[in-house]
């Protein structure tokens, strides 16, 4: 008897890396749109759910929880099967997750204009939707450990350690910080108060950066670098030590995100200290990502999706220099408060989490579609340089706004006056504003290249036919690192 040989699940990566696409241009677009609001306030047109208050976070979850999270979605279905040598497990649930996922965004779409909210940032969504991404991130807990534990190699590559701690850490984190008592279907109140209820907020906060917008993106890192290069990572040994540093020390910096507040000062001392120590393992593990390249520097010249990868690492190093050093008391009572913080916000969000995904998309999606590469390598190009140039004036104008605001506002005349009034500091802002929007408007210009690139891409593909998964021996024999 003849059997089919066992093929990898490659449509629920697809499906993912498509919306990926999707979420990344409305995710981007209402940022456009906020910083243009930001400029021209009439832009809301006197009309509720365009407002900038409902809009803001709409854009943060459309980018962070659609954009980033279908791209940690399809990136780790693909990399747990490739390194595994395995078939995804549960093919139903799976599917589940991406339906699922998708509702939730949906629903955060309708009601976030409607100005349902919990008030809690990164954590907005009202209590019925946050049921829902439970059971839809349990079930990806099912999938990916399954997974693992049906693997045809002992070992466990490092990259499905990230995804590991990112799926696990984050169940975690939303149960913790959800807790609420429900008064209707669209209001409930959180079981914690006060300082408390703030510091379980900004636990959750900087954990969200740290194991959503890091840990699985440093997944991504682990298994894309090396592969595009077609070398092994620099240090396997390191790696390792990267991972139980990021782990160990993440979890404790959250305090740097209230300081000079009703917390208690030995908490926040604690959160500066860890967030300083913070810098050892990201620069470690980002210097084990840039230096797999080592030997094959002349690729960066030729291949654009190297360039995205390895930039991103780039921007990922300045983002972890620039936030142990904000994390410092004497520079966080300058910098809190300012457009500082929003340009260090998106040094990690636009040049890290973004260029990571958009360097994977570009590497993953040809052999999903049974390509050797995107239709236009070109464009990607373009897309790189269209994305770079929209990062740096975005930071750039946020950081000159934001050191500006804070030395404004704290100039004192001789007599202890305030030397500018608040409006002033506004005023002076304005062009910066400008910068930022213009910066947007690149980036977003980018990611509209890239989307017919993909839909060009998908056409060329008439044959959608399964790949069989690759058995571990031949792997071996393989001359690439990694299968
Ligand atoms: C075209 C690209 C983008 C534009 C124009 C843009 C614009 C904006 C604007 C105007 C704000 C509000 C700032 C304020 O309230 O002062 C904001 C906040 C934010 N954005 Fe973006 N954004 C973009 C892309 C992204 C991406 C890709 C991510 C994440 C992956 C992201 C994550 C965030 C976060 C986390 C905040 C909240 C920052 C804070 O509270 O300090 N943004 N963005
Ligand atoms: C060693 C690593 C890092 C440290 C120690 C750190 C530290 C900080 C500090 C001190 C703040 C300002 C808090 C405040 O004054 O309110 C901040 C804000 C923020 N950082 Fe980082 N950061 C790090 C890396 C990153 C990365 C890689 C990303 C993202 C992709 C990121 C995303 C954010 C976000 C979204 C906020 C704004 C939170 C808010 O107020 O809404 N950070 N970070």
């Amino acid at each position: 008897m003849h059997t089919q040989p066992e093929t990898y699940n490659d449509k629920i990566v697809r499906q993912f890396t498509a919306m990926t696409v999707v979420w990344g241009i409305v995710g981007m677009a209402v940022g456009v749109l906020i910083a243009a609001q930001l400029y021209w306030p009439a832009l809301n047109f006197d009309v509720p759910w365009l407002s900038y208050g409902r809009l803001r976070p709409l854009h943060t979850n459309a980018v962070i929880f659609a954009f980033g999270g279908c791209a940690l979605f399809a990136t780790s279905y693909h990399v747990v099967q490739r390194t595994c040598h395995v078939r995804l497990a549960f093919d139903k649930l799976a599917a589940f997750t991406f339906w699922g996922w998708q509702a939730v965004i949906v629903a955060a779409a309708i009601t976030l204009p409607m100005g349902l909210t919990q008030g809690k940032e990164y954590a907005e969504l009202e209590w019925p939707i946050d049921i829902l991404i439970t059971l839809v991130w349990v079930s990806y807990a099912v999938v990916f450990f399954g997974t693992i534990v049906k693997r045809r190699v002992k070992h466990i590559y490092v990259a499905n350690w990230f995804y590991g701690a990112f799926i696990i850490t984050i169940a975690l984190l939303h149960i913790v910080n959800n807790m609420a008592m429900p008064v209707g279907l669209g209001k409930s109140y959180s079981l914690y108060t006060g300082a408390v209820d703030a510091m379980a907020q900004w636990w959750y906060g900087h954990n969200a950066v740290g194991f959503f917008l890091t840990a699985g993106f440093l997944g991504m890192m682990y298994y894309f670098v090396p592969k595009q290069a077609n070398r092994p990572v620099y240090s396997y040994r390191l790696s390792i030590v990267h991972f139980w540093a990021l782990i160990a020390v993440y979890m404790w910096a959250g305090p740097h995100h209230l300081q000079y507040t009703a917390l208690p000062d030995w908490a926040q001392s604690l959160g500066m200290v860890f967030s300083l120590v913070l810098l050892a393992p990201s620069w470690g593990g980002a210097i084990n990502g840039i230096l797999t390249l080592s030997g094959a520097w002349d690729k960066l010249r030729t291949d654009p999706i190297l360039k995205f990868l390895i930039v991103a690492v780039s921007f990922y190093m300045i983002a972890t220099f620039e936030g142990p050093m904000m994390s410092i008391k004497t520079v966080n009572s300058l910098s809190h408060y300012t457009d500082w913080t929003v340009g260090h916000v998106h040094a990690g969000a636009l040049g890290w989490v973004a260029m990571i995904s958009i360097g994977a998309v570009y590497a993953m999606l040809p052999r999903l579609l049974g390509q050797t590469q995107m239709h236009s390598v070109k464009a990607i190009d373009l897309h790189f340089w269209l994305h770079t140039v929209g990062v740096v004036f975005y930071i750039v104008s946020m950081w000159i706004a934001g050191v500006m605001q804070g030395l404004m506002w704290r100039a004192t005349n001789p007599d202890g006056t305030l030397t500018y009034s608040f409006v002033e500091a506004l005023n002076a802002t304005y062009p910066y504003y400008l910068g930022r929007l213009l910066g947007g408007l690149i980036v977003l210009s980018g990611m509209v290249v890239m989307a017919w690139n993909v839909i060009r891409t998908w056409q060329q593909a008439r044959d959608l036919a399964p790949t069989p998964v690759m058995p571990p021996d031949a792997a071996a024999a393989h001359a690439s690192t990694l299968s």
